[in-house]
């Protein structure tokens, strides 16, 4: 393995764009099939894995969405973020900012407590046993109406004091940001934290709505900004976050080919972009393969590789004393 990718791998990293749903790996979703006695649409294991070729953003959350119907007991929520984290480790991920999707879970007839329970049960043994600090951000689900994502918010109240902050992901196009303003105004209210997936698949202007109209503090993807020069120098000047997820971004065809990948332009820009896995077991990787394929497909250079993992303690949602721990003993690796 090259000298680049060692350092990655020893490197402390944070992640900050992780969908929980998409880090069920087949065999889990297999297992999990069995389990709860959940049909699939697959016959075995290879099949999952082998449907896994998408044209566009909605091809994938097709599958996601009924990936995630094996997910039914508090011990199912737990058994799925424990595996990530125990990735976490392995990688040496040491803080990550989780999404999950309510909504994905409510309307299938889980409640809230069954999925809160588990994925904070997993967090809080992850802190204990392997030092790994967590957050969670709850998303609502865009293709949903504005009222849906209030009625979420109501009832993730008992558990705020669990949850950073308020995300917004699924189908993008034709469902810009402007439509959900306030469930994000209701969201600041309560103190949260807020974050929207833009400029995936949709046009610079719905990025220009996740920072106007919602207020975000990060942005989610946010590849199509380069399409518009003034936006690129408003997000550098405001050093706004950019969660980029290379190997996501080459199996939705945001990118054709990952030598294509933005990732070195986005930086020597002065954008604040970091690296994550999106949908690890969807797309093909975790946090060290997605730097190893950068490393593979645009020749990354080490002064990159440090500030991209620099740039995701920077970004996270930590307090500026924890930030200040991780930033200094990675310059010290240097
Ligand atoms: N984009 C939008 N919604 C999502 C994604 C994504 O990459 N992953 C899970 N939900
Ligand atoms: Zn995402």
């Amino acid at each position: 393995m090259s000298e680049l990718k060692k350092l990655v791998e020893r490197l402390p990293k944070a992640e900050l764009h992780i969908h929980i749903e998409g880090s069920l790996e087949p065999a889990m979703m297999f297992e999990l099939a069995e389990r709860n006695a959940v049909s699939l649409p697959y016959p075995d294991i290879e099949s999952i894995a082998n449907a896994y070729n998408f044209n566009c953003l909605q091809d994938f959350l097709d599958l996601y969405y009924k990936g995630m119907s094996v997910l039914q007991t508090e011990q199912d929520f737990y058994d799925l973020t424990w595996a990530y984290l125990l990735r976490c480790h392995q990688q040496n991920v040491v803080h990550c900012e989780i999404f999950f999707d309510p909504q994905g879970h409510t309307e299938r007839g889980i409640e809230f407590q069954v999925f809160m329970s588990g994925i904070c049960a997993a967090l809080d043994k992850a802190k204990t046993d392997l030092g790994i600090s967590s957050k969670l951000i709850m998303c609502f689900l865009r293709h949903l109406d504005e009222a849906d994502a209030i009625a979420t918010l109501q009832s993730a109240e008992p558990y705020l004091d669990r949850i950073t902050a308020v995300g917004l992901d699924s189908s993008e196009l034709g469902r810009p940001p402007r439509l959900f303003q306030k469930v994000f105004a209701n969201a600041a209210e309560m103190g949260l934290k807020r974050v929207a997936h833009a400029g995936e698949e949709g046009p610079p202007e719905y990025i220009y709505e996740a920072l106007d109209l919602l207020n975000v503090d990060r942005i989610d993807h946010g590849n199509r900004s380069l399409e518009d020069e003034a936006l690129v120098q408003r997000l550098a000047n405001e050093k706004m976050s950019l969660t980029v997820c290379p190997l996501s971004n080459l199996r939705l065809a945001v990118v054709k080919e990952l030598h294509d990948h933005p990732i070195r332009r986005m930086l020597a820009l002065g954008l604040n972009a970091c690296v994550n896995s999106d949908d690890p077991a969807y797309f093909g990787g975790y946090m060290n393969e997605n730097f190893h394929t950068l490393i593979d497909a645009v020749d990354l250079t080490r002064d990159e590789i440090f500030q991209l993992v620099l740039n995701g303690f920077e970004s996270s949602f930590l307090s500026r004393a924890e930030k200040q721990d991780h930033l200094n003993r990675i310059k010290s690796m240097r």
